[in-house]
């Protein structure tokens, strides 16, 4: 009973949302990666990984599709079951795929899904004005919420690309008032995605939970990439915010390591991946 109070101190207890406020008010970087299996799992683990996210980005990374949008809920707690049996130590998150939190009723029965069968410990959402009463529900029933906003790929067919969001003023305003009432909602986390860096430095300010980006600069709480892109496993062209740690690491677990380190240090991101 209650092991998880007794692991608080041994000497690697594992991050909680506790532990990733705590780090936002202490000013430590979150170091944040994506996985989708066991083995690269352990690996995120032993470089010292705090939170883990099984991304719908599987749907383009390991089943070859073009977007997120075939992805399904069986496909993500497949991918999930199997990262939770690599962790130890890491928060484990998982997005909810495209159409499975449609309503609030669907988004809670998916969740709970997602936490029972698959062993997620919260939940990740493409946000918007749209999707605050989702996040409200949620919430309300003790389900913990990452919501993304920014670039949300699941809308790629309607916006018509992936794109910088939040270039205009009045784009950036709406964005930094709906990161306040996600918060205000109940989200846990925010992620931005692909947006101007002083935007992601105002947002991380504005708000009291943890601010974890892609694409969004270096003066937010925490960082996430995706696993393949800096292990340099993507093939094509690779979006201006990713970095190739594998280039002179050796071995995946030294690279990993090196994207640990850069996070915690500050050295990445550096301008060059910033918009
Ligand atoms: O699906 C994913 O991997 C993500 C990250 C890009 C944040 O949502």
């Amino acid at each position: 009973m209650y092991t998880h109070l007794e692991q608080r101190y041994s000497p690697r207890p594992p991050v909680t949302v506790a532990t990733l406020q705590k780090m936002k008010a202490d000013g430590e970087r979150i170091a944040c990666l994506t996985a989708y299996d066991a083995s690269f799992a352990m690996l995120l683990d032993q470089a010292g990984v705090d939170f883990v996210l099984v991304g719908d980005s599987l749907g383009m990374v390991i089943q070859g599709h073009e977007t997120t949008v075939p992805v399904t809920m069986e496909h993500m707690l497949y991918h999930t079951r199997a990262v939770a049996r690599g962790l130890a130590r890491p928060f484990l998150v998982t997005d909810l795929p495209f159409m499975s939190y449609a309503t609030p009723e669907i988004a809670l029965a998916n969740s709970v899904r997602l936490m029972q069968e698959g062993g997620a410990k919260m939940v990740k959402l493409e946000s918007g004005a749209s999707q605050l009463n989702i996040v409200e529900f949620l919430a309300r029933h003790d389900i913990p919420v990452c919501a993304h906003i920014g670039l949300k790929p699941q809308s790629v067919h309607k916006v018509g690309g992936f794109r910088v969001q939040g270039r205009e003023q009045e784009a950036a305003e709406r964005m930094r008032a709906t990161a306040r009432e996600l918060q205000d909602a109940g989200a846990d986390i925010v992620l931005l995605e692909c947006i101007p860096a002083a935007l992601g430095a105002t947002i991380a300010a504005d708000l009291s939970v943890p601010v974890i980006g892609i694409g969004a600069g270096g003066d937010v709480d925490g960082q996430i990439l995706v696993l393949y892109d800096i292990l340099d496993i993507t093939p094509g062209r690779k979006p201006k915010f990713a970095h190739n740690f594998m280039a002179g690491a050796g071995s995946p677990l030294a690279a990993i390591q090196a994207y640990v380190t850069a996070v915690k240090e500050r050295s990445y991101p550096a301008a060059e991946h910033c918009f």
